[in-house]
């Protein structure tokens, strides 16, 4: 099969369009035909060995020490089951299902086999398997922080750092539906977009400092990274809580309170309600751009740049 590999941590040029052997599965598995995957903030981290402040040595403990040691990146897929292990119920031959595939990674590739039981979903007919594909990474973590960590309920005051991303046009999205009043914090050429998503207020940083607003927020959500526990405590008022999702380690280690941080979940339950939001189009997956399998270094570079807006989808 056909898959994208790095063999050692780079640029996008470390990526290579190769031949490998298809995977063969026990009975506990599927086999999943990939349609669509994205390329993710993620993805670009670990091919670049580039991690938030503190996190590099635990991360290359994960991912290899000198070069990446899981050869296939990737951690979302849409697709068709191929086959069916013997002991596996719940899911046919045929079925359209997506979902992510955690720190084993690998769904860049024609084909990926999983543990059908947790970070999986059937996919609804009339959700594209791209829309689906560029959900999973921003969704759940938009999720995992909007709804579970910080707890947002209607009539709280949101701020969302880096509306205009994977996790913030999601957490945009998401703090709507839970009935907040969303504040937006993007450069100017995204206001239109995270308007449309539903931001009742933008806030362009190039223009305005967002910690000297002087002004408090229920909830804060930082997709950027660039507010600090005691940025984030500056911006609350005395109910109100933050969620630092790219904090350095340092900071993740100090989170507690009104502070949260740390990894998002990526739960079954979770993908089939953003589904279903989706469905009901009450979510819409904001897509930045779709490239083929061979044009993956490209998807790459996109990513790097630091200013994709919304998903950057990569179809088989
Ligand atoms: N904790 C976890 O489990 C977890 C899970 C997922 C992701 N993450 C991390 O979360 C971060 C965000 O991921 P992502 O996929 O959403 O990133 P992304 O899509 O690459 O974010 C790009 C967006 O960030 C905006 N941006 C850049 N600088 C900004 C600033 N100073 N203020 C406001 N917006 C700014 C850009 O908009 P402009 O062009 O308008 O500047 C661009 O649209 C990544 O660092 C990722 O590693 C953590």
């Amino acid at each position: 099969m056909k898959a994208a590999v790095v063999t050692k941590y780079g640029d996008p040029k470390v990526l290579q369009i190769q031949e490998v052997v298809k995977p063969k599965i026990n009975d506990d598995e599927i086999l999943i035909r990939v349609v669509a995957t994205s390329v993710t903030a993620a993805d670009s981290r670990i091919r670049a060995a580039r991690f938030p402040a503190g996190f590099g040595l635990p991360a290359r403990l994960i991912f290899g020490i000198t070069k990446p040691r899981l050869k296939i990146l990737g951690g979302t897929y849409s697709g068709v089951v191929e086959e069916v292990g013997d002991n596996v119920a719940n899911f046919n031959v045929g079925d359209e299902v997506c979902g992510m595939t955690g720190i084993k990674m690998g769904s860049h590739a024609e084909y990926l086999k999983t543990r059908p039981i947790k970070s999986i979903a059937h996919k609804p007919n009339s959700v594209s398997h791209e829309d689906a594909a560029g959900m999973l990474f921003g969704g759940t973590t938009a999720l995992s922080y909007v709804r579970d960590k910080l707890a947002v309920k209607k009539g709280d005051n949101v701020l969302v750092n880096g509306a205009s991303g994977a996790v913030g046009t999601n957490a945009v999205q998401l703090a709507r539906y839970f009935g907040a009043h969303v504040t937006a914090v993007t450069s100017g050429a995204n206001r239109q977009l995270v308007k449309k998503i539903g931001a009742q207020e933008v806030i362009d940083y190039k223009q305005q400092d967002i910690l000297k607003l002087g002004k408090k927020f229920d909830v804060v959500l930082d997709a950027v990274g660039n507010i600090s526990i005691a940025g984030a405590k500056s911006l609350v008022g005395v109910n109100g809580r933050a969620g630092l999702v790219v904090a350095n380690l340092v900071d993740t280690i100090r989170a507690r309170g009104k502070i949260f941080a740390g990894p998002a979940t990526e739960k079954s339950e979770d993908i089939k309600l953003l589904l279903s939001l989706m469905e009901q189009g009450k979510l819409i997956t904001v897509v930045d751009s779709i490239y083929t399998i061979n044009d993956i270094s490209k998807a790459h570079s996109r990513v790097d740049t630091g200013k994709k807006v919304g998903n950057v989808i990569v179809t088989m």
